[in-house]
């Protein structure tokens, strides 16, 4: 039976599609599309984790962007808490925005430089009306607390912290308007290594205490593994395996996860020096005019001429275990 089979989704994503016109050629005067996602779907269940990896243009962002109405979707649709996000109007978006949040890459361009930090984190509570004038000094002071930060830091402003500290401060920012759910968009990437665990282990604490659900987004498959509750793959726009963390890790069924999961070194080193990479031929292609059929087969060392022709759907591999391959069953056959 599906782990989530009890759990009730959060986030419902249904062949969400966001495509770019840009232009293009020397003097720019060729319109053409970029296909940034192209049929995502997916759910998010309450109090998750789902953790989103792919390499660098993929389409990660856009698809959290997308999820959150900050990019209007070309076609597709997204619920939360079963309304359709897509279809509300402005004023009922902007009272649903206090529910859904965002954590970016950059704590340096995302706080204004010229407030406080008290000033930062009271805003959102008086936009949304998340409690009344008197308590939002005592609220301010809490939150700043609950991201192990001095209360008394509240006067200064976002210059005078490390980048550490900056996050901790937009994770508090997230945090004002009391969502129930959380896109971390590569939250750790611009930060020193040695700060990196700090703020995971932030998120995960308050993911508790908040009963916070996350789409977590980053590159680093050891911190995927490490937050997430469930993965989810993506190459060139779609979305090409999803399923519990244990599963995706300990039994990658897609080429591409497996190429992926096997540049991961290993801690021990009697295993990192039996470990197999599988080097993927060529380039991400182009998201402007991406391959047909299976958008992987141009790299992918198991293709055969009908991956070309043919658009593999996630299929359900039992245990919650969804893939998007033409050949996943012989694949696994051939590998056992
Ligand atoms: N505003 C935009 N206009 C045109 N193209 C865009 C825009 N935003 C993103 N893209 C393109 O859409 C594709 C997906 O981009 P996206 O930023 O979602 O990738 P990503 O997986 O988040 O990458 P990274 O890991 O580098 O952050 C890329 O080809 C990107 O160039
Ligand atoms: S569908 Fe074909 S090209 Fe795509 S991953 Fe499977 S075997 Fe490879
Ligand atoms: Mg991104």
């Amino acid at each position: 039976m599906n782990m989530h089979a009890k759990q009730e989704p959060l986030v419902v994503v249904e062949n969400l599609v966001k495509h770019f016109p840009v232009k293009i050629g020397a003097f720019g005067n060729q319109s053409a599309v970029v296909h940034a996602i192209d049929g995502v779907s997916f759910a998010i269940y309450k109090g998750e984790t789902l953790g989103l990896v792919g390499e660098s243009g993929c389409g990660k962002s856009t698809t959290g962007f997308a999820l959150l109405q900050l990019h209007k979707a070309t076609s597709g649709s997204v619920k939360f808490d079963g309304v359709d996000l897509s279809k509300l109007p402005a004023k009922d978006l902007r009272a649903m925005r206090k529910r859904v949040q965002i954590v970016f890459q950059d704590p340096y361009s995302t706080l204004n430089p010229r407030m406080t930090i008290g000033e930062a984190l009271a805003e959102p509570m008086r936009v949304h009306k998340i409690c009344p004038e008197k308590d939002i000094q005592g609220r301010v002071a809490r939150l700043i607390r609950d991201v192990g930060l001095n209360p008394n830091v509240a006067n200064r402003y976002p210059h005078e912290f490390s980048g550490g500290q900056r996050q901790r401060i937009c994770i508090a920012r997230a945090l004002a308007s009391d969502p129930e759910f959380i896109v971390c968009d590569e939250p750790i990437s611009a930060l020193d290594v040695s700060i990196q665990a700090q703020i995971i282990n932030l998120l995960m604490d308050i993911q508790e205490k908040y009963n916070l659900t996350y789409l977590f987004i980053a590159h680093d498959l050891a911190v995927v593994r490490h937050i997430s509750d469930r993965v989810a793959v993506m190459y060139l726009g779609k979305i090409m395996e999803i399923a519990g963390k244990d599963e995706l890790f300990g039994r990658p069924l897609h080429p591409y996860t497996k190429a992926l999961l096997s540049a991961v070194p290993e801690a021990d080193p009697d295993v990192e020096r039996g470990r197999k990479r599988i080097i993927l031929q060529g380039d991400v292609s182009n998201a402007i005019d991406p391959p047909s059929g299976c958008r992987f087969h141009p790299r992918c060392a198991h293709a055969r001429p009908m991956c070309a022709g043919e658009v593999p759907e996630l299929e359900d591999r039992g245990e919650g275990h969804f893939v998007a391959c033409l050949r996943v069953a012989e694949i696994e056959k051939e590998t056992v």
